[in-house]
Protein backbone atom coordinates (compact mmCIF):
# COMPACT_ATOMS: atom_id res chain seq x y z
CA UNK A 1 0.00 0.00 0.00
CA UNK A 2 1.21 3.33 -0.83
CA UNK A 3 0.62 6.13 1.17
CA UNK A 4 0.26 9.82 0.37
CA UNK A 5 -0.24 12.73 2.07
CA UNK A 6 -2.43 16.00 0.61
CA UNK A 7 -3.03 19.49 1.93
CA UNK A 8 -5.93 20.15 -0.91
CA UNK A 9 -9.22 21.19 -0.42
CA UNK A 10 -11.41 17.99 -0.37
CA UNK A 11 -14.09 19.32 -2.52
CA UNK A 12 -10.99 19.29 -4.84
CA UNK A 13 -9.58 16.18 -5.09
CA UNK A 14 -10.10 13.94 -8.04
CA UNK A 15 -10.51 10.53 -6.57
CA UNK A 16 -12.78 7.27 -6.99
CA UNK A 17 -12.90 7.44 -3.08
CA UNK A 18 -12.95 10.26 -0.57
CA UNK A 19 -14.04 9.14 3.05
CA UNK A 20 -14.89 11.30 5.42
CA UNK A 21 -15.73 11.33 9.34
CA UNK A 22 -19.10 11.76 11.12
CA UNK A 23 -19.93 12.01 14.89
CA UNK A 24 -22.98 11.98 16.64
CA UNK A 25 -23.26 14.96 18.13
CA UNK A 26 -26.52 13.79 20.10
CA UNK A 27 -26.03 14.41 24.22
CA UNK A 28 -29.81 13.80 25.42
CA UNK A 29 -30.82 10.00 25.75
CA UNK A 30 -35.09 10.28 26.16
CA UNK A 31 -36.86 8.37 23.86
CA UNK A 32 -37.23 11.90 21.85
CA UNK A 33 -33.03 12.29 21.54
CA UNK A 34 -32.72 11.34 17.36
CA UNK A 35 -28.87 10.80 16.20
CA UNK A 36 -27.41 14.04 15.18
CA UNK A 37 -25.00 13.27 13.08
CA UNK A 38 -22.78 16.05 11.97
CA UNK A 39 -19.32 15.82 9.35
CA UNK A 40 -16.12 16.45 10.60
CA UNK A 41 -15.05 19.28 7.69
CA UNK A 42 -14.88 22.39 7.53
CA UNK A 43 -15.52 21.93 3.33
CA UNK A 44 -18.69 23.90 2.57
CA UNK A 45 -19.44 21.78 -0.50
CA UNK A 46 -18.61 18.50 0.74
CA UNK A 47 -21.48 19.77 3.41
CA UNK A 48 -23.42 20.29 1.30
CA UNK A 49 -23.85 16.80 -0.93
CA UNK A 50 -23.90 14.88 2.42
CA UNK A 51 -26.56 17.41 3.79
CA UNK A 52 -29.79 15.59 2.26
CA UNK A 53 -29.00 11.82 3.69
CA UNK A 54 -27.89 13.43 6.83
CA UNK A 55 -30.96 14.94 7.32
CA UNK A 56 -32.82 11.55 6.26
CA UNK A 57 -31.97 9.86 9.50
CA UNK A 58 -30.76 6.91 7.87
CA UNK A 59 -26.94 7.13 8.98
CA UNK A 60 -26.48 7.55 12.67
CA UNK A 61 -22.88 8.01 12.74
CA UNK A 62 -22.63 5.53 14.77
CA UNK A 63 -18.88 4.08 15.63
CA UNK A 64 -17.59 1.95 12.16
CA UNK A 65 -21.09 2.94 10.75
CA UNK A 66 -20.66 3.57 7.04
CA UNK A 67 -22.95 5.18 4.24
CA UNK A 68 -21.45 5.88 0.63
CA UNK A 69 -22.79 8.34 -1.82
CA UNK A 70 -22.36 8.05 -5.80
CA UNK A 71 -21.29 10.82 -7.76
CA UNK A 72 -21.92 13.80 -4.63
CA UNK A 73 -23.13 17.11 -6.49
CA UNK A 74 -20.45 19.63 -6.27
CA UNK A 75 -17.42 17.89 -5.46
CA UNK A 76 -14.53 16.41 -7.47
CA UNK A 77 -14.71 12.74 -5.83
CA UNK A 78 -16.92 10.04 -7.63
CA UNK A 79 -18.03 8.46 -4.53
CA UNK A 80 -17.97 9.85 -0.85
CA UNK A 81 -17.64 7.51 2.25
CA UNK A 82 -19.09 8.35 5.55
CA UNK A 83 -17.35 6.78 8.40
CA UNK A 84 -19.14 7.10 11.92
CA UNK A 85 -16.85 7.76 14.99
CA UNK A 86 -19.39 7.02 17.23
CA UNK A 87 -20.84 9.66 20.37
CA UNK A 88 -18.86 12.94 19.82
CA UNK A 89 -17.70 13.06 23.63
CA UNK A 90 -16.53 9.07 23.52
CA UNK A 91 -14.92 9.76 19.77
CA UNK A 92 -10.65 9.46 20.17
CA UNK A 93 -8.40 8.83 17.93
CA UNK A 94 -8.51 5.16 18.70
CA UNK A 95 -11.98 5.65 17.06
CA UNK A 96 -10.69 7.45 14.19
CA UNK A 97 -8.07 4.49 13.36
CA UNK A 98 -10.51 2.15 13.50
CA UNK A 99 -12.56 4.42 11.10
CA UNK A 100 -9.97 4.47 8.93
CA UNK A 101 -9.45 0.34 8.75
CA UNK A 102 -13.11 0.63 7.94
CA UNK A 103 -12.86 2.80 5.51
CA UNK A 104 -10.44 0.36 3.75
CA UNK A 105 -11.57 -2.50 4.39
CA UNK A 106 -15.06 -1.46 2.72
CA UNK A 107 -12.67 -0.27 -0.14
CA UNK A 108 -10.98 -3.44 -1.11
CA UNK A 109 -13.71 -6.36 -1.59
CA UNK A 110 -15.20 -3.40 -4.23
CA UNK A 111 -12.19 -3.76 -6.33
CA UNK A 112 -11.39 0.31 -5.43
CA UNK A 113 -7.58 0.69 -5.26
CA UNK A 114 -7.49 4.52 -4.34
CA UNK A 115 -9.01 5.92 -1.35
CA UNK A 116 -8.68 9.24 0.11
CA UNK A 117 -9.37 9.21 3.93
CA UNK A 118 -10.07 13.40 5.44
CA UNK A 119 -8.49 13.57 8.95
CA UNK A 120 -11.41 14.89 11.06
CA UNK A 121 -11.52 18.77 11.57
CA UNK A 122 -12.67 18.94 15.41
CA UNK A 123 -10.64 20.48 17.83
CA UNK A 124 -11.28 17.33 20.27
CA UNK A 125 -9.51 15.25 17.79
CA UNK A 126 -5.63 16.22 17.72
CA UNK A 127 -4.63 16.22 13.96
CA UNK A 128 -0.95 14.83 14.31
CA UNK A 129 -1.42 12.26 16.44
CA UNK A 130 -5.13 11.27 14.30
CA UNK A 131 -2.91 11.28 11.31
CA UNK A 132 -0.90 8.45 12.68
CA UNK A 133 -4.12 6.62 13.86
CA UNK A 134 -5.27 7.13 10.19
CA UNK A 135 -2.17 5.67 8.89
CA UNK A 136 -1.78 2.99 11.36
CA UNK A 137 -5.78 1.91 10.83
CA UNK A 138 -5.14 2.02 6.64
CA UNK A 139 -2.57 -0.52 7.32
CA UNK A 140 -4.29 -2.90 9.68
CA UNK A 141 -7.47 -2.78 7.72
CA UNK A 142 -5.78 -3.89 4.54
CA UNK A 143 -3.84 -7.10 5.56
CA UNK A 144 -5.79 -10.01 4.88
CA UNK A 145 -4.56 -13.58 5.76
CA UNK A 146 -5.42 -15.22 2.67
CA UNK A 147 -1.55 -15.97 1.66
CA UNK A 148 -1.86 -19.20 0.35
CA UNK A 149 -4.94 -19.27 -1.91
CA UNK A 150 -4.18 -20.79 -4.78
CA UNK A 151 -6.24 -18.35 -6.61
CA UNK A 152 -5.19 -15.36 -4.96
CA UNK A 153 -5.95 -11.49 -6.05
CA UNK A 154 -4.51 -8.91 -3.94
CA UNK A 155 -7.52 -6.51 -3.54
CA UNK A 156 -5.10 -4.18 -1.94
CA UNK A 157 -5.78 -0.66 -1.49
CA UNK A 158 -2.78 0.72 -4.05
CA UNK A 159 -2.63 4.38 -2.86
CA UNK A 160 -4.27 5.63 0.46
CA UNK A 161 -4.16 9.24 0.63
CA UNK A 162 -4.24 11.08 3.78
CA UNK A 163 -6.15 14.67 3.29
CA UNK A 164 -5.36 17.03 5.99
CA UNK A 165 -6.72 20.37 4.08
CA UNK A 166 -5.01 23.22 5.25
CA UNK A 167 -3.10 21.41 8.18
CA UNK A 168 0.18 21.40 6.51
CA UNK A 169 2.00 20.91 10.13
CA UNK A 170 4.65 19.08 11.00
CA UNK A 171 2.64 17.17 13.21
CA UNK A 172 0.72 16.06 10.73
CA UNK A 173 3.68 15.30 8.72
CA UNK A 174 5.52 13.57 11.59
CA UNK A 175 2.31 11.54 12.78
CA UNK A 176 1.81 10.08 8.93
CA UNK A 177 5.28 9.01 8.87
CA UNK A 178 5.34 7.19 12.45
CA UNK A 179 1.97 5.78 11.02
CA UNK A 180 4.04 3.93 8.06
CA UNK A 181 6.54 2.29 10.34
CA UNK A 182 4.10 1.33 12.78
CA UNK A 183 1.60 0.24 10.96
CA UNK A 184 3.92 -1.87 8.58
CA UNK A 185 5.39 -2.94 11.65
CA UNK A 186 2.42 -4.66 13.16
CA UNK A 187 1.76 -6.05 9.68
CA UNK A 188 4.53 -7.67 9.49
CA UNK A 189 4.19 -9.45 13.19
CA UNK A 190 0.76 -10.65 11.46
CA UNK A 191 2.31 -11.91 8.77
CA UNK A 192 4.31 -14.15 11.02
CA UNK A 193 1.60 -15.05 13.40
CA UNK A 194 -0.30 -16.35 10.41
CA UNK A 195 2.01 -18.57 8.58
CA UNK A 196 1.82 -22.19 9.04
CA UNK A 197 4.02 -24.43 11.15
CA UNK A 198 5.47 -26.19 8.26
CA UNK A 199 6.13 -23.14 7.30
CA UNK A 200 7.18 -20.69 9.64
CA UNK A 201 10.14 -23.46 11.50
CA UNK A 202 12.08 -22.16 14.49
CA UNK A 203 14.88 -21.96 11.79
CA UNK A 204 12.89 -19.87 9.13
CA UNK A 205 11.78 -17.43 12.01
CA UNK A 206 15.17 -16.89 12.84
CA UNK A 207 15.90 -16.09 9.02
CA UNK A 208 12.70 -13.60 8.88
CA UNK A 209 14.34 -11.52 11.81
CA UNK A 210 17.23 -11.30 10.35
CA UNK A 211 16.61 -10.11 6.46
CA UNK A 212 14.28 -7.72 8.91
CA UNK A 213 17.23 -6.57 10.64
CA UNK A 214 19.37 -6.32 8.09
CA UNK A 215 16.83 -4.16 6.29
CA UNK A 216 16.22 -1.82 9.60
CA UNK A 217 19.44 -1.89 10.27
CA UNK A 218 19.80 -3.95 13.69
CA UNK A 219 22.01 -6.33 14.74
CA UNK A 220 20.94 -9.76 14.66
CA UNK A 221 22.11 -13.08 15.69
CA UNK A 222 20.46 -16.57 15.33
CA UNK A 223 21.82 -19.63 17.23
CA UNK A 224 20.62 -23.03 17.33
CA UNK A 225 21.19 -26.29 19.50
CA UNK A 226 24.72 -25.50 19.95
CA UNK A 227 24.88 -21.91 21.87
CA UNK A 228 21.39 -22.97 23.97
CA UNK A 229 23.21 -25.60 25.72
CA UNK A 230 26.45 -23.83 26.41
CA UNK A 231 23.99 -21.25 27.64
CA UNK A 232 22.83 -24.00 29.91
CA UNK A 233 19.58 -23.40 29.04
CA UNK A 234 18.04 -26.62 29.99
CA UNK A 235 14.86 -24.92 30.49
CA UNK A 236 14.39 -23.69 27.03
CA UNK A 237 16.31 -26.86 25.88
CA UNK A 238 13.89 -29.64 27.53
CA UNK A 239 10.91 -28.03 25.09
CA UNK A 240 13.29 -28.37 22.04
CA UNK A 241 14.79 -31.70 22.31
CA UNK A 242 11.60 -33.41 22.00
CA UNK A 243 11.20 -31.92 17.98
CA UNK A 244 12.78 -32.75 14.75
CA UNK A 245 13.50 -28.87 13.94
CA UNK A 246 16.73 -27.33 15.74
CA UNK A 247 15.42 -24.43 17.85
CA UNK A 248 16.38 -20.71 17.07
CA UNK A 249 17.49 -18.41 19.48
CA UNK A 250 16.80 -15.02 17.87
CA UNK A 251 19.10 -12.03 19.48
CA UNK A 252 18.42 -8.25 17.91
CA UNK A 253 20.08 -5.34 19.55
CA UNK A 254 19.31 -1.49 18.76
CA UNK A 255 22.26 0.32 19.82
CA UNK A 256 21.36 4.14 19.52
CA UNK A 257 24.74 6.34 18.36
CA UNK A 258 25.82 8.22 21.47
CA UNK A 259 23.98 6.25 23.80
CA UNK A 260 26.78 4.99 26.34
CA UNK A 261 24.48 4.76 29.76
CA UNK A 262 21.03 4.47 31.58
CA UNK A 263 18.51 2.01 30.87
CA UNK A 264 18.98 -0.99 28.88
CA UNK A 265 15.55 -2.21 27.84
CA UNK A 266 14.80 -5.96 27.54
CA UNK A 267 12.09 -7.45 24.98
CA UNK A 268 11.98 -11.10 25.38
CA UNK A 269 9.33 -12.99 23.50
CA UNK A 270 7.70 -16.78 23.35
CA UNK A 271 8.18 -18.36 20.14
CA UNK A 272 6.64 -21.69 19.74
CA UNK A 273 6.13 -22.54 16.06
CA UNK A 274 3.43 -24.80 17.37
CA UNK A 275 2.45 -25.91 20.72
CA UNK A 276 0.87 -29.99 20.22
CA UNK A 277 0.92 -29.68 24.23
CA UNK A 278 4.05 -32.15 23.91
CA UNK A 279 3.47 -35.93 25.68
CA UNK A 280 0.51 -34.14 27.80
CA UNK A 281 -0.75 -33.99 24.45
CA UNK A 282 -3.59 -31.13 23.50
CA UNK A 283 -6.96 -32.30 21.91
CA UNK A 284 -7.58 -31.93 18.70
CA UNK A 285 -10.31 -29.94 18.28
CA UNK A 286 -8.82 -26.49 17.20
CA UNK A 287 -4.94 -27.82 17.57
CA UNK A 288 -4.89 -25.86 14.29
CA UNK A 289 -4.47 -22.90 15.86
CA UNK A 290 -1.62 -23.29 17.99
CA UNK A 291 0.60 -21.85 15.12
CA UNK A 292 -0.30 -18.85 16.53
CA UNK A 293 1.99 -19.85 19.52
CA UNK A 294 4.77 -17.50 18.32
CA UNK A 295 2.94 -14.43 18.90
CA UNK A 296 4.47 -13.21 21.84
CA UNK A 297 8.00 -13.67 19.73
CA UNK A 298 6.61 -11.70 16.40
CA UNK A 299 5.61 -8.82 18.64
CA UNK A 300 8.69 -8.43 19.67
CA UNK A 301 9.89 -8.85 16.49
CA UNK A 302 7.74 -6.74 14.99
CA UNK A 303 8.19 -3.97 17.72
CA UNK A 304 12.05 -3.94 16.94
CA UNK A 305 11.55 -2.83 13.36
CA UNK A 306 9.79 0.01 14.62
CA UNK A 307 12.07 1.05 17.00
CA UNK A 308 15.08 0.52 14.63
CA UNK A 309 13.35 3.07 11.94
CA UNK A 310 11.88 5.07 15.12
CA UNK A 311 15.21 5.66 16.77
CA UNK A 312 14.38 6.31 20.16
CA UNK A 313 17.70 7.02 22.42
CA UNK A 314 17.51 4.05 24.32
CA UNK A 315 19.16 0.81 24.02
CA UNK A 316 17.17 -2.45 23.36
CA UNK A 317 17.85 -5.88 23.51
CA UNK A 318 15.36 -8.47 22.21
CA UNK A 319 15.29 -12.22 22.60
CA UNK A 320 13.10 -14.81 20.90
CA UNK A 321 12.76 -18.17 22.01
CA UNK A 322 11.58 -20.31 19.02
CA UNK A 323 10.88 -23.83 18.95
CA UNK A 324 7.89 -26.89 18.35
CA UNK A 325 6.68 -28.46 21.54
CA UNK A 326 6.18 -32.01 20.06
CA UNK A 327 5.67 -34.95 21.66
CA UNK A 328 8.61 -37.70 21.03
CA UNK A 329 10.24 -40.58 22.23
CA UNK A 330 12.91 -37.66 23.27
CA UNK A 331 10.54 -35.26 24.25
CA UNK A 332 10.41 -34.63 27.82
CA UNK A 333 7.97 -36.01 30.48
CA UNK A 334 5.69 -35.23 33.00
CA UNK A 335 7.77 -35.50 36.39
CA UNK A 336 11.49 -34.92 34.81
CA UNK A 337 13.39 -32.54 36.53
CA UNK A 338 14.89 -29.72 34.85
CA UNK A 339 17.87 -27.12 35.94
CA UNK A 340 17.09 -23.52 34.14
CA UNK A 341 19.81 -21.28 32.78
CA UNK A 342 21.94 -19.87 35.36
CA UNK A 343 22.32 -15.77 35.56
CA UNK A 344 25.75 -16.05 36.77
CA UNK A 345 28.51 -18.83 36.72
CA UNK A 346 28.71 -18.77 40.46
CA UNK A 347 25.10 -19.22 40.92
CA UNK A 348 23.10 -22.38 40.08
CA UNK A 349 20.65 -22.24 37.88
CA UNK A 350 16.87 -23.34 39.43
CA UNK A 351 15.23 -26.69 39.06
CA UNK A 352 11.65 -27.64 37.51
CA UNK A 353 9.76 -30.13 38.01
CA UNK A 354 7.76 -30.40 34.81
CA UNK A 355 4.10 -31.00 35.82
CA UNK A 356 2.48 -30.38 32.04
CA UNK A 357 4.79 -30.48 29.23
CA UNK A 358 2.40 -28.60 27.97
CA UNK A 359 2.99 -25.36 29.73
CA UNK A 360 6.12 -25.03 27.78
CA UNK A 361 6.12 -21.00 27.09
CA UNK A 362 7.23 -20.39 30.89
CA UNK A 363 10.19 -22.15 30.12
CA UNK A 364 11.27 -21.20 26.74
CA UNK A 365 10.26 -17.47 28.72
CA UNK A 366 12.61 -18.61 31.77
CA UNK A 367 15.66 -19.15 30.10
CA UNK A 368 15.04 -15.80 27.76
CA UNK A 369 14.61 -13.75 30.99
CA UNK A 370 17.65 -15.17 32.42
CA UNK A 371 19.94 -14.33 28.75
CA UNK A 372 18.25 -10.82 28.40
CA UNK A 373 19.25 -10.15 32.02
CA UNK A 374 22.92 -11.50 31.13
CA UNK A 375 23.50 -9.17 28.31
CA UNK A 376 22.83 -6.22 30.85
CA UNK A 377 19.00 -5.75 30.48
CA UNK A 378 17.77 -3.31 33.09
CA UNK A 379 13.83 -3.99 32.51
CA UNK A 380 12.16 -6.55 31.46
CA UNK A 381 9.34 -6.65 29.10
CA UNK A 382 7.96 -10.42 27.71
CA UNK A 383 4.72 -11.27 25.74
CA UNK A 384 3.85 -14.61 25.30
CA UNK A 385 0.35 -16.37 24.30
CA UNK A 386 1.11 -18.28 27.61
CA UNK A 387 -2.28 -18.99 28.83
CA UNK A 388 -5.73 -20.46 28.03
CA UNK A 389 -6.61 -19.10 31.44
CA UNK A 390 -6.35 -15.19 30.99
CA UNK A 391 -8.92 -15.64 28.33
CA UNK A 392 -11.34 -16.81 30.76
CA UNK A 393 -10.01 -14.45 32.85
CA UNK A 394 -10.60 -11.29 30.83
CA UNK A 395 -12.42 -12.74 27.56
CA UNK A 396 -11.20 -11.29 24.28
CA UNK A 397 -11.21 -7.52 24.60
CA UNK A 398 -8.58 -6.65 27.34
CA UNK A 399 -5.26 -8.96 27.13
CA UNK A 400 -3.45 -9.61 30.47
CA UNK A 401 -0.58 -7.63 31.81
CA UNK A 402 1.56 -8.54 34.96
CA UNK A 403 4.15 -6.27 37.16
CA UNK A 404 6.12 -6.48 39.96
CA UNK A 405 7.46 -2.59 39.45
CA UNK A 406 4.98 -0.20 39.82
CA UNK A 407 6.71 2.83 37.86
CA UNK A 408 7.71 0.56 34.91
CA UNK A 409 3.83 -0.34 35.35
CA UNK A 410 3.21 3.08 34.70
CA UNK A 411 5.05 3.93 32.02
CA UNK A 412 3.26 0.88 30.55
CA UNK A 413 -0.03 2.44 30.94
CA UNK A 414 1.05 5.93 29.22
CA UNK A 415 2.13 3.94 26.47
CA UNK A 416 -1.44 2.40 26.61
CA UNK A 417 -2.82 5.83 25.76
CA UNK A 418 -0.97 6.27 22.42
CA UNK A 419 -0.97 2.39 21.41
CA UNK A 420 -5.28 2.40 21.72
CA UNK A 421 -4.61 -1.24 23.08
CA UNK A 422 -6.38 -2.65 25.88
CA UNK A 423 -4.37 -4.14 28.27
CA UNK A 424 -5.57 -5.00 32.30
CA UNK A 425 -3.24 -5.36 34.96
CA UNK A 426 -3.58 -8.49 37.03
CA UNK A 427 -2.15 -9.07 40.35
CA UNK A 428 0.82 -11.36 41.20
CA UNK A 429 0.93 -12.59 45.06
CA UNK A 430 2.94 -14.59 47.33
CA UNK A 431 -0.20 -16.70 47.85
CA UNK A 432 0.13 -17.64 44.03
CA UNK A 433 3.91 -18.17 44.08
CA UNK A 434 3.16 -20.45 47.09
CA UNK A 435 1.07 -22.60 44.24
CA UNK A 436 3.97 -23.99 42.06
CA UNK A 437 6.69 -24.33 44.80
CA UNK A 438 7.46 -28.33 44.31
CA UNK A 439 8.49 -31.36 46.56
CA UNK A 440 11.45 -32.17 44.39
CA UNK A 441 13.25 -29.11 43.34
CA UNK A 442 12.53 -25.24 43.46
CA UNK A 443 9.52 -25.08 41.01
CA UNK A 444 6.80 -26.59 39.22
CA UNK A 445 5.61 -25.77 35.97
CA UNK A 446 2.09 -25.25 36.74
CA UNK A 447 -0.13 -24.59 39.72
CA UNK A 448 -2.05 -27.83 40.16
CA UNK A 449 -5.18 -25.91 39.86
CA UNK A 450 -6.84 -24.04 36.99
CA UNK A 451 -8.24 -21.34 39.14
CA UNK A 452 -5.34 -18.23 38.91
CA UNK A 453 -3.96 -19.97 35.82
CA UNK A 454 -2.55 -16.70 34.65
CA UNK A 455 -1.32 -15.58 37.92
CA UNK A 456 0.70 -18.46 38.85
CA UNK A 457 2.22 -18.63 35.34
CA UNK A 458 2.80 -14.91 35.70
CA UNK A 459 4.58 -15.55 39.19
CA UNK A 460 6.20 -18.88 37.41
CA UNK A 461 8.25 -15.62 35.03
CA UNK A 462 8.52 -13.48 38.44
CA UNK A 463 11.05 -16.48 39.53
CA UNK A 464 13.18 -15.66 36.83
CA UNK A 465 12.77 -11.82 36.44
CA UNK A 466 13.06 -11.57 40.32
CA UNK A 467 13.95 -8.04 41.17
CA UNK A 468 14.43 -6.77 37.88
CA UNK A 469 11.51 -4.66 36.85
CA UNK A 470 9.37 -6.54 34.95
CA UNK A 471 6.49 -6.59 32.81
CA UNK A 472 4.62 -9.94 31.62
CA UNK A 473 2.12 -9.55 28.61
CA UNK A 474 -0.12 -12.40 28.31
CA UNK A 475 -1.90 -11.96 25.20
CA UNK A 476 -3.28 -16.07 24.70
CA UNK A 477 -6.66 -14.32 24.34
CA UNK A 478 -6.03 -11.69 22.00
CA UNK A 479 -3.20 -12.94 19.08
CA UNK A 480 -5.96 -14.27 17.48
CA UNK A 481 -9.25 -12.28 16.67
CA UNK A 482 -12.26 -14.92 15.68
CA UNK A 483 -14.34 -13.15 13.95
CA UNK A 484 -14.14 -10.30 10.84
CA UNK A 485 -14.57 -6.85 12.05
CA UNK A 486 -15.69 -3.74 9.88
CA UNK A 487 -12.19 -2.28 10.56
CA UNK A 488 -9.82 -5.74 10.71
CA UNK A 489 -9.74 -9.24 9.33
CA UNK A 490 -10.28 -12.21 11.52
CA UNK A 491 -6.68 -13.67 11.89
CA UNK A 492 -3.98 -12.46 13.51
CA UNK A 493 -4.00 -9.71 15.34
CA UNK A 494 -0.66 -8.28 15.92
CA UNK A 495 -1.34 -6.88 19.36
CA UNK A 496 1.26 -5.80 21.60
CA UNK A 497 3.23 -4.21 18.86
CA UNK A 498 2.12 -0.65 19.09
CA UNK A 499 2.17 -0.85 23.18
CA UNK A 500 5.88 -1.92 23.41
CA UNK A 501 6.83 0.17 21.03
CA UNK A 502 5.28 3.17 22.98
CA UNK A 503 6.52 1.94 26.28
CA UNK A 504 10.32 1.70 24.85
CA UNK A 505 10.01 5.34 23.16
CA UNK A 506 9.05 6.09 27.08
CA UNK A 507 12.68 5.86 28.29
CA UNK A 508 14.55 7.02 25.01
CA UNK A 509 11.69 10.21 23.05
N1 LIG B 1 -0.03 -21.96 24.11
C1 LIG B 1 -0.82 -22.35 25.23
C2 LIG B 1 -1.77 -21.25 25.70
C3 LIG B 1 -2.85 -20.83 24.74
C4 LIG B 1 -4.13 -21.30 24.88
C5 LIG B 1 -2.60 -19.90 23.76
C6 LIG B 1 -5.12 -20.88 24.05
C7 LIG B 1 -3.59 -19.49 22.91
C8 LIG B 1 -4.85 -19.95 23.05
C9 LIG B 1 0.07 -22.72 26.39
O1 LIG B 1 1.31 -23.25 26.06
C10 LIG B 1 -0.65 -23.77 27.17
O2 LIG B 1 -0.83 -24.83 26.65
N2 LIG B 1 -1.04 -23.44 28.38
C11 LIG B 1 -1.76 -24.34 29.20
C12 LIG B 1 -1.19 -24.28 30.58
C13 LIG B 1 -1.64 -25.39 31.47
C14 LIG B 1 -1.07 -26.71 31.00
C15 LIG B 1 -1.18 -25.10 32.87
C16 LIG B 1 -3.23 -23.91 29.19
O3 LIG B 1 -3.51 -22.72 29.15
O4 LIG B 1 -4.07 -24.81 29.21
MN1 LIG C 1 1.24 -25.33 25.70
ZN1 LIG D 1 2.05 -22.70 24.23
Amino acid sequence: MRTELSYSPLSRIETELLAVTAVDTQTGTGPDARPAPELLTGDGALKSAAAQVLASGEFKAGANETLLLHAPAGIRARRLLIVGLGKQARATMHSVRNAAGTAVRFTKPRGIRELVFALPEAEFLPPGPCSRATVEGAFVGDFDPDTYRSDRQDLSVQTFTVAAPGANTSAVDSGFREGVIVGESQNFARTLVNEPGNKLTPAEFGRRAAAMAKEAGLQCEVHSTEKIKELKMGAFWSVAQGSEEPPALIVLRYEPEGVQDGPILGLVGKGITFDTGGISIKPSDNMEKMKYDMAGGAAMIGAMRAIALLKPKVRVVSIVCATENMPDGKAQKPGDVQTAMPLSADKPGKTIEIINTDAEGRLVLADGLTYARQLGATHLINAATLTGAIGVALGTHNAGAFSNDDETYAKFQGALETSGEKFWRMPLGDEYAEMIKSDIGDIKNTGGSRYGGAITAAEFLHVFAEDTPWIHLDIAGMAWIDENRSYVARGPSGVAVRSILEWVRSYGG
